[in-house]
């Protein structure tokens, strides 16, 4: 053989000796980050939980939710369970007719402005994690892995409810969804109706005696980084909901 020809062959041999090197570590250096760092990890396509069908009657009256219904900071440290945080959740934008997609709260020209997520640090059977409630399947998409309950808690000043919590059930608002149909007005119609759902929720945890409370005291873009909610998204409460 030439040698011309043999520094070739050597040469091909290096440069793929040295690709094979090159993609070894980017394939165990990417494998370590997700072992180690799997908390900040943002992953659209992970966990869908199926949620248990919502109970549509209990031994409370709503008359007796409204007088029980009162704002709970402190929490016992227990878990909710599954059933728990699908009945809280459905009572905040779940679906109550099926064929025209009505839902547990009213909604300016039925536009349904809001987003609802649950940050899960202490409930039985869910992997901690900011969950996005898919309202229509009554299902869980997972976004986020991680218990993100302290990070929401300095967020919003430092208020010792949010990290106590067993989750945080977030309401967000896309205002574009009503104001492209009442213009201006479309904001506070979209902010009221973070109202309506927040009150159900009050109220579905007063029947299952559960705490919780509504905080409108937080940073906006803050919250938002931590759940990476998408740039339309407006955060209007954080409810933290605990057993008492
Ligand atoms: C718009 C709004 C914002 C609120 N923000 C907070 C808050 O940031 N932190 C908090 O602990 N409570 C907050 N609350 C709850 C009130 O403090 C509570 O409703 C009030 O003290 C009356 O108590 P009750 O809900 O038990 O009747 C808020 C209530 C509303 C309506």
């Amino acid at each position: 053989m030439e040698n011309k020809t043999k520094k070739r062959i050597l040469m091909l041999i290096i440069i793929l000796a040295a690709a094979c090197i090159i993609f070894t570590v980017l394939f165990l250096l990417l494998n370590i980050k997700d072992k180690f760092m799997p908390n900040n990890e943002t992953n659209y396509e992970a966990e869908i939980i199926e949620l248990p069908d919502p109970k549509y009657d209990s031994e409370t009256s709503v008359e007796e939710a409204l007088l029980k219904r009162r704002s709970v900071r402190r929490y016992s440290g227990e878990p909710i369970t599954i059933p728990e945080a699908s009945q809280l959740l459905w009572a905040a934008q779940g679906i109550t007719d099926q064929t025209k997609g009505f839902r547990t709260a009213p909604s300016a020209g039925a536009l349904y402005p809001l987003e609802v997520y649950i940050v899960a640090g202490n409930v039985n059977g869910i992997q901690d994690g900011v969950y996005k409630y898919e309202i229509k399947e009554h299902k869980l998409r997972r976004i986020l892995a991680g218990d993100k309950r302290r990070e929401l808690c300095d967020a919003a000043l430092s208020q010792y409810s949010v990290k106590d919590a067993a989750a945080v059930i977030v309401f967000s608002a896309v205002y574009e969804r009503t104001t492209v149909k009442y213009g201006e007005k479309g904001v506070r119609y979209a902010n009221m109706e973070a109202g309506h759902a927040a009150q159900n929720v009050y109220l579905q945890a007063a029947s299952l005696d559960l705490g919780t409370v509504v905080i409108g005291a937080f940073d906006s873009e803050e919250i938002k980084k931590i759940l990476n909610m998408p740039e339309e998204e407006n955060p209007l409460y954080l409810m933290p909901v605990g057993r008492k």
